[in-house]
């Protein structure tokens, strides 16, 4: 259950900021949805999923109209101001209830173990401590809950990887709204506890130019039923 709710009362500058790249995504993402087969990835992304979902940096909410049936409630977290806005318009076109919610990936605003999903979409590039984020994923999944993940990270071969570094130390994030391109999503899942399930590389676009951000993964992972120390 989430500790607070979107769209109550004023709303304050939050902890990201970023209203040209929202502007920016807000475009792009649903372009993409057809042109870049984005909707089909989204498809795969949550397909079989049910009961309650937490979806982390959910940006104008182009999930949403993916979710089965069987999810039973989808809180939503968004931290950026214009983002959320769109967010909001696209739960009312769901077919699941959706809770859109203001919040960070550091510091999720809900009780522990309250939820049978975690869903992360393109999210992970972005949020500014990764250890902690999936911290808090770990932390409010259920014990066997799963993380269905479709993030972009390090990929290529060595100069592919050290211009992609070379971004991250430079303009990249400047420009995509704190976006970075050559984080390991897959290790970062490993590293924080999770364990791993089918993960199926993919890049984005499919078939067009190769840029820094095309290499993508598509998978999930689990919280062990049994709690090992990270
Ligand atoms: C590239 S967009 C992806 C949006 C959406 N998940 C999708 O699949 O289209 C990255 C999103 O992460 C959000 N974000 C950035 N920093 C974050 C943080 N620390 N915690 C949670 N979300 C964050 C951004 O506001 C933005 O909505």
């Amino acid at each position: 259950m989430a500790l607070r709710s979107a769209g109550s009362g004023k709303v304050s500058r939050g902890p990201v900021h970023h209203p040209l790249f929202a502007r920016f995504y807000a475009r792009m993402s649903v372009n993409a949805e057809t042109r870049m087969g984005m909707g089909g990835i989204r498809d795969r992304l949550l397909s079989g999923l049910s009961g309650r979902v937490i979806e982390i940096g959910a940006g104008n909410g182009l999930n949403f109209t993916h979710y089965p049936s069987a999810v039973s409630e989808v809180v939503a977290i968004e931290p950026e101001r214009l983002l959320r806005r769109l967010a909001v318009e696209s739960a009312l076109r769901a077919e699941v209830p959706v809770d859109v919610v203001p919040g960070t990936a550091e510091a999720l605003p809900v009780k522990s173990e309250a939820f049978d999903a975690v869903v992360l979409s393109l999210v992970l590039c972005s949020v500014r401590d990764v250890p902690r984020a999936l911290g808090e994923v770990r932390r409010v999944l259920r014990p066997g809950g799963a993380v269905r993940f479709f993030e972009h990270g390090r990929g290529g071969g060595r100069a592919m990887l050290l211009t992609q570094r070379a971004l991250d130390r430079t303009v990249w994030p400047l420009v995509s709204g704190g976006c970075h391109v050559s984080r390991d999503p897959v290790a970062a899942l490993r590293e924080a506890g999770f364990e791993l399930g089918p993960c199926r590389r993919v890049m984005m676009p499919e078939n067009g130019p190769v840029l820094p951000s095309s290499y993508c993964v598509l998978g999930t992972a689990w919280r062990p039923t049994e709690e090992r120390p990270v």
